[in-house]
């Protein structure tokens, strides 16, 4: 039977969401119906409303998101009623070629619910990232739905869904930081700090963050960053080297998504150093870099696709490391909200005061 529910829609390119009675249909084959917990607030929700993702308006908002699941479709064997559950943005095939070469996040067939949630003038919603999760229950891909373990606080679990685990990856699986190694992370907003925060549980020795605003490298200090540079006082490549002896760190995480922050990063790795972009960048944006550089310094430049995660592998062991304490996931929840505040939020983020806003249901 449908169901109404309450939800954040954008409804016109630029206008400010609205809070819009949605009606979500029972889930069909593979399906799972979701009642959500908590999710958090991203830039990628704010660049929908801003029509810089896709013009298919109206959107259900929102992707950062834990919750139990209420109802599965035919098929569905995974996830059952009452399982605590992350949601990730696509669920993956496992049959074509990035699936069976074992490179899941490049999957080419990945999917989604096929029925649509509508508002109640039955009009269709593009739900973000197909999830659409600022709403009471959201309907996803059964595949879309990681169990963990239900002691973890929602607002905490549903940031592992996006940009918390963009960066952890950035770290742990693209960057492969190991014991001992230094590392340095440029930008250290929501997806830098988590960088910082991988590399310490990776076994970091020496983390250096740098940022441009004093109360991120604050908040980085409390993620495992054992050195902070402030790139709008000392050139950060200079600091880099400084701190290690002249030769640059053994991997270098760039979570900024500029053209001189990229050119920070490759030149901030030491010899046969690694490079991770994690930054996105836009369509216009060109790095020149001279051949011999690359060719000298060695090494690899790679880029991090949603952390190049494995969500049925990463999120179960990142919310047991945060239960037992060994992962700070807390401290990336700035405020939380209610559903009708997310506005608000987006408001916050041009300030730059806020890792993260959760709306908590
Ligand atoms: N040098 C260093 N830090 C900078 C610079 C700079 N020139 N310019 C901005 N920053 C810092 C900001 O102060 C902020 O702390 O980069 C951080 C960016 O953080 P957020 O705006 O919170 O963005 P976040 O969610 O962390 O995403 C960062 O990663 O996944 C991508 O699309 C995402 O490109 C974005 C990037
Ligand atoms: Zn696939
Ligand atoms: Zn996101």
């Amino acid at each position: 039977m449908t169901q109404q529910v309450r939800g954040v829609v954008a409804r016109s390119k630029g206008a400010p969401v609205s809070l819009e009675t949605i009606l979500v249909p029972d889930p069909g084959p593979g399906e799972a119906l979701v009642k959500i917990e908590a999710c958090g607030v991203c830039h990628t929700d704010l660049h929908y409303r801003e029509g810089g993702i896709s013009e298919d308006f109206p959107f259900l908002l929102g992707h950062e998101a834990a919750g139990v699941v209420e109802a599965v479709g035919a098929g569905v064997t995974d996830v059952a009623p009452g399982d605590f559950v992350i949601l990730n943005w696509r669920a993956v095939c496992g049959a074509c070629r990035a699936c069976l070469r074992g490179r899941p996040w490049y999957c080419f067939n990945t999917h989604n619910a096929k029925q649509k949630m509508t508002l109640a003038d039955g009009t269709e919603l593009s739900p973000a990232l197909g999830i659409g999760a600022f709403a009471e229950k959201t309907l996803v891909a059964a595949g879309q739905c990681t169990k963990v373990d239900p002691a973890a606080s929602p607002a905490v679990a549903g940031l592992l869904g996006c940009g918390v685990m963009a960066g952890i990856g950035a770290a742990i699986n693209t960057g492969n930081v190991g014991r001992g190694d230094t590392v340095a992370v440029i930008g250290c907003g929501g997806v830098g700090a988590a960088a910082v925060a991988g590399s310490s549980l990776a076994g970091a020795a020496r983390i250096i963050a740098v940022d441009i605003d004093d109360r991120k490298l604050d908040t980085a200090k409390k993620l495992g960053a054992t050195h902070t540079v402030n790139s709008r006082q000392a050139d950060p490549v200079e600091a880099v080297r400084e701190l290690t002896g002249g030769f640059g760190a053994d991997v270098v995480i760039e979570a900024v998504g500029r053209p001189e922050t990229y050119r920070q990063a490759f030149y901030a790795r030491d010899l046969a150093g690694t490079v991770v972009l994690v930054g996105v960048p836009t369509p216009e944006m060109k790095l020149e870099l001279p051949l011999l550089d690359v060719f000298g310094r060695g090494g690899a430049l790679k880029s991090s696709w949603y952390g190049d995660c494995l969500p049925s592998r990463d999120f179960p062991m990142l919310i047991d490391l945060h239960l037992q304490g060994r992962l700070p996931l807390d401290a990336f929840v700035t405020e939380t909200i209610a559903l009708d505040e997310v506005e608000k939020a987006f408001e916050r983020m041009h300030h730059g005061d806020v890792l993260r806003s959760v709306v908590v249901l």
